[in-house]
C-alpha cells in the first residue's frame, strides 16, 4: 500500500489539509462542470479520495466540507485510523481480511485499486438516464465503486446499447446470502436497462482451485444456477454457461481466451493474483478464462459476430483484478475495455474483518437455511455493537458502525426512513440489541423463505432453457 504521507503531505497541519482539500474539492467541481477530460477529472478524484484518507490518518476523522478539523483531532501515535483500522486490508478473489470492526477502508481501496467513487453525481446519472429511482444498493454506498460507468451511461444516451456479464464460483451447493448482492443488483441493472446479460459459472475455476472432481464442480454449477435463476432473471434476455461446457462448444469464445493468454505474461498474473512456481498451469492461464466473457465476440449467437458492445461486470470489489488484467489487455486485442459497477462485502456473521464466506459454515447464512437456523444463527453468532449490560446500552447507545445485525439491515431492508430510525434508536439506546436481532430475523426469514420458493420451481428443462447458447431479445 502506497504511503499516505509520500507526497509532502505529512508535514501538514489538520487545518492546512483541511484548506487544501477544500481547495481540490473546488477543482474537481470546476473539472466536472468544465466537462473536462475524463481522465483530467479522474486523476483529480484520484488526489482528492487519498487526501481524505491522509486527512483521515492524521485527524482521526472523516473530511466534511464546511467543517474545519478541531484543535484536538490528531490521530493515535501509532497511525492507525481512528476506527482501528491499519493501512493494510488484504482483498483478493480469495482473503477479505482487516482489523477494524467498520470492514474494509473502502476509500482507501479505491485509490490502491485505481478506480472512482460512485459518487451522487454518478447515482444522480443513473436515475436521469435510466428513469427510474436508483436501487438502494446505490443509494447506499453498497455498489460504492467503479470503473467507466459515464462512459456507459453517455452511449447508452446516444441510443449504443451495452451488455451485462457477471458470475459465480461453484464451491458448494449452497450459496450464501453474500452471494445475492451482485445477482440482486445485476436483475435490477438488467430490469431498468433492458439489456442482455451472461452469467459465467467457473467450474473450470473451482476444479483447479479446491479438492473437488470435475463432475461435482459441474453438479454444483448446475444447482447454482437454480438459485441464480431464482432471483428473477429473464430467460429472454439471459445466457448462463458452464465453463466447462461453453468453452468447447464455442470456437469464439476460445479464440478469445487464446488470445488474451498471448498478451498477459507469467509475471503480469503473480504481480496481479500473487501466483508462484508451485502453482499448477491451470491456475496461472485462468484469468483468461475469466476475461472472456467481456467481449462480446465470445457470444456470437447474441451479438451475431460485432466485437464493439460494451460490457458491464457488476461484482463485489474481490474480483476486481481479474478485470484490472482484462482492461490492460483490451485494447492491446482490438477490444473495447469492460467497465465495472464494485459491491462491499456482506460481512461474516462473526464481524466486517472479513465477508461472508461458503468455506466457512458458521460465519454464513445460506440460501438453504429454514427460518429456525437463521434466528439461531443470527442470535448465536451475530457480532453485536451494543453494550454489555442493559443498563450500559440505555444510558450510552449501541454502535451500528460495527453490528452485524444493523449492517446485514442496510443490504436487505428497503425502506430508508425505518432504517434510519432503527439507527436511531440503536444509537440512543432506546432499541436493545436483541430488538435489532429480532428485525433482522424477521427481514431475512420471508426474503430466504420467497427465494426458496422460487428456487423449487426451476425446473431442470428451465436450467437447460437458460443454459442453451441461442439468440437473446437484444436489438444491435
Ligand atoms: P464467487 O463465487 O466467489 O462469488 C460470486 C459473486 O459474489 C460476490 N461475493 C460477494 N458479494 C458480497 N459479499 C460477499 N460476502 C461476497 N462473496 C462473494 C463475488 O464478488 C462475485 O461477484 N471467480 C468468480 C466467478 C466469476 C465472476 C465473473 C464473478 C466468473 N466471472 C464475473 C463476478 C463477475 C467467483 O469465484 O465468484
Amino acid at each position: 500500500m502506497t504511503d499516505c504521507h509520500g507526497d509532502g503531505e505529512g508535514d501538514r497541519s489538520p487545518l492546512e489539509l483541511y484548506e487544501q482539500l477544500a481547495a481540490q474539492g473546488d477543482e474537481v467541481r470546476v473539472l466536472k462542470r468544465g466537462k473536462a477530460e475524463e481522465a483530467d477529472v479522474a486523476a483529480a478524484v484520484q488526489l482528492l479520495l487519498k487526501m481524505k484518507v491522509n486527512y483521515k490518518q492524521l485527524t482521526g476523522q472523516d473530511y466534511k466540507a464546511g467543517c474545519p478539523p478541531s484543535e484536538n483531532s490528531v490521530a493515535p501515535d501509532d497511525r492507525k485510523a481512528a476506527d482501528g483500522a491499519t493501512s493494510e486490508d488484504t482483498v483478493d478473489p480469495w482473503n477479505v481480511s482487516t482489523d477494524s470492526a467498520k470492514g474494509v477502508d473502502y476509500d482507501k481501496l479505491i485509490v490502491r485499486f485505481g478506480s472512482s467513487k460512485v459518487d451522487k453525481e454518478l447515482v444522480d446519472r443513473i436515475e436521469k438516464v435510466s428513469g427510474q429511482k436508483p436501487h438502494h444498493f446505490l443509494r447506499r454506498g453498497i455498489f460504492f465503486s467503479h470503473r467507466d460507468m459515464h462512459q456507459v451511461l453517455d452511449a447508452y444516451e446516444k441510443h449504443k446499447s451495452f451488455y451485462l456479464y457477471t458470475g459465480r464460483g461453484p464451491s458448494s451447493e449452497a450459496m450464501h446470502v453474500g452471494h445475492l448482492i451482485p445477482f440482486i443488483f445485476t436483475k435490477w441493472l438488467q430490469d431498468v436497462f433492458d439489456i442482455p446479460l451472461v452469467i459465467q459459472l467457473t467450474d473450470d475455476e473451482k476444479y483447479l482451485w479446491k479438492d473437488l472432481t470435475l463432475e461435482e464442480c459441474h453438479r454444483f454449477a448446475v444447482e447454482n444456477a437454480k438459485d441464480i435463476i431464482a432471483c428473477g432473471f429473464d430467460v429472454n434476455k439471459t445466457f448462463i454457461f458452464s465453463d466447462l461446457e461453453y468453452m468447447g462448444a464455442s470456437p469464439e469464445f476460445y479464440r478469445n481466451v487464446v488470445k488474451v493468454q498471448k498478451h498477459v505474461t507469467f509475471n503480469q498474473v503473480k504481480g496481479i493474483f500473487g501466483f508462484t512456481d508451485s502453482d499448477c498451469i491451470g491456475k496461472i492461464s485462468f484469468p483468461a478464462i475469466q476475461a472472456a466473457p467481456s467481449f462480446s465476440s465470445s457470444f456470437p449467437q447474441i451479438f451475431k459476430g460485432r466485437k464493439d458492445i460494451q460490457c458491464l461486470i457488476p461484482c463485489a470489489i474481490d474480483q476486481d483484478p481479474y478485470f484490472r488484467m482484462t482492461r490492460d489487455v483490451a485494447p492491446r486485442i482490438g477490444y473495447t475495455k469492460p467497465a465495472l459497477l464494485h459491491s462491499t462485502f456482506f460481512p461474516a456473521l462473526q464481524g466486517a474483518q472479513t465477508k461472508m464466506s461458503a468455506s466457512d459454515a458458521n460465519t454464513s447464512i445460506f440460501l438453504t437455511d429454514t427460518p429456525k437456523q437463521i434466528k439461531n444463527k443470527v442470535n448465536k453468532h451475530a457480532f453485536s455493537g451494543g453494550k454489555d449490560t442493559v443498563e450500559e446500552h440505555r444510558k450510552y447507545g449501541g454502535n451500528p458502525d460495527i453490528d452485524v445485525a444493523f449492517m446485514y439491515l442496510t443490504f436487505f431492508l428497503e425502506d430508508d426512513e425505518q432504517l434510519e430510525k432503527i439507527r436511531q434508536d440503536y444509537l440512543s439506546g432506546a432499541l436493545l440489541t436483541g430488538e435489532l436481532k429480532k428485525l433482522l430475523i424477521e427481514t431475512l426469514q420471508p426474503i430466504i423463505s420467497q427465494h426458496q420458493e422460487r428456487r423449487k420451481q426451476v425446473t431442470a428443462e428451465t436450467v437447460k432453457e437458460f443454459m442453451t447458447p441461442r439468440p437473446l431479445n437484444f436489438n444491435l
